[in-house]
């Protein structure tokens, strides 16, 4: 009997602006895998029923985005270890008749570090800007990468204190405004949060001469490719990490688990999705 095609999804609410179909796509081309990857729109009160009629509908699994990613948690029957630090889940999959869960962002931030800036692991010092569910998956990848001195900087340092509690020892809260007191030691400073993503805002969020000449900078917003903090380090000569990489690693074990093949992040896919956000 020939197997049977093989079906996954992203869903969100609202699901157009997702760029995952682009790249799966390219993935089921280039390995010439039988099988499909599509956008649904799914309403927040549609979700759960949504999620029980997945194998019915026949998927091997799918993505989860705003802003399900929590009702995911909840909802999946078991769940990946990164999905428990995280608090959330970007990834399903069925096995044996259950739901999984699973959370490879922080998988997809250290990969792309480890792309771009090799060796960026062996400092201990790290500055995260912001304190939400994008900031979580990042504090989870620097603790498990090592880091030992983690400092997460928010304009509501209430929820920077809710992370660093979290995350235990060696992270701790500061507010906006002391930022430039923590950079003199840093190896990696990393932006989480929206700031150089709204249209007119050119203004770094941070003095990067007050980095030392070996940080590397990175940024998990994409659009633009070149943020303000990015172009600002960039200025200064360090060493920078745009954020769509992490967009594309973090699809790569998605993939994987559906289809049965480990997919590359090849500068042509990057190259395609960088027309794509230019468009
Ligand atoms: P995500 O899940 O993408 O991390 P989020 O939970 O809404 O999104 O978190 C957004 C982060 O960006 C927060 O750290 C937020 O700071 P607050 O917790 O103080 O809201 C930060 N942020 C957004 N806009 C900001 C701005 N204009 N100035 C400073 N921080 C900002």
């Amino acid at each position: 009997m020939a197997e049977r095609r093989k079906k996954a999804f992203v869903c969100g609410h609202p699901i157009k602006h997702s760029r995952s179909p682009k790249i799966h796509g390219y993935w089921l081309n280039e390995l010439g895998i039988d099988g499909s990857y599509e956008a649904i729109d799914v309403a927040p009160g549609d979700f759960a029923r949504f999620l029980a009629g997945l194998s019915q509908a026949g998927f091997a699994g799918g993505n989860v985005t705003i802003p399900h990613k929590e009702a995911a948690f909840t909802l999946a029957h078991r769940r990946d270890e990164a999905a428990e630090a995280i608090g959330a889940v970007n990834t399903l999959w069925l096995e044996d008749g259950l739901l999984w869960g699973g959370n490879t962002d922080a998988y997809g931030f250290a990969a792309n570090l480890d792309e771009y800036a090799p060796g960026w692991g062996s400092g201990n010092v790290a500055v995260v800007l912001g304190a939400g569910g994008a900031s979580r998956a990042i504090v989870h990848a620097l603790k498990k990468r090592g880091l030992g001195d983690i400092r997460i900087v928010n304009r509501t340092v209430s929820r920077a204190v809710e992370l660093a509690d979290h995350f235990g020892d060696g992270i701790s809260a500061h507010p906006l405004p002391a930022v430039g007191e923590l950079l003199s030691d840093c190896g990696l400073l990393v932006n989480t949060t929206s700031l150089g993503m709204a249209d007119g805002d050119e203004t770094s969020p941070v003095d990067v001469s007050l980095l030392p000449a070996h940080a590397v900078v990175t940024d998990i917003v994409y659009v633009p490719l070149e943020t303000p903090l990015l172009a600002a380090a960039s200025a200064r000569g360090l060493k920078t990490v745009d954020g769509l990489g992490m967009l594309l690693h973090q699809a790569v074990p998605g993939f994987d688990r559906w289809f049965g093949q480990r997919p590359q992040v090849s500068s042509e896919l990057r190259d395609m999705i960088v027309a794509d956000l230019g468009g």
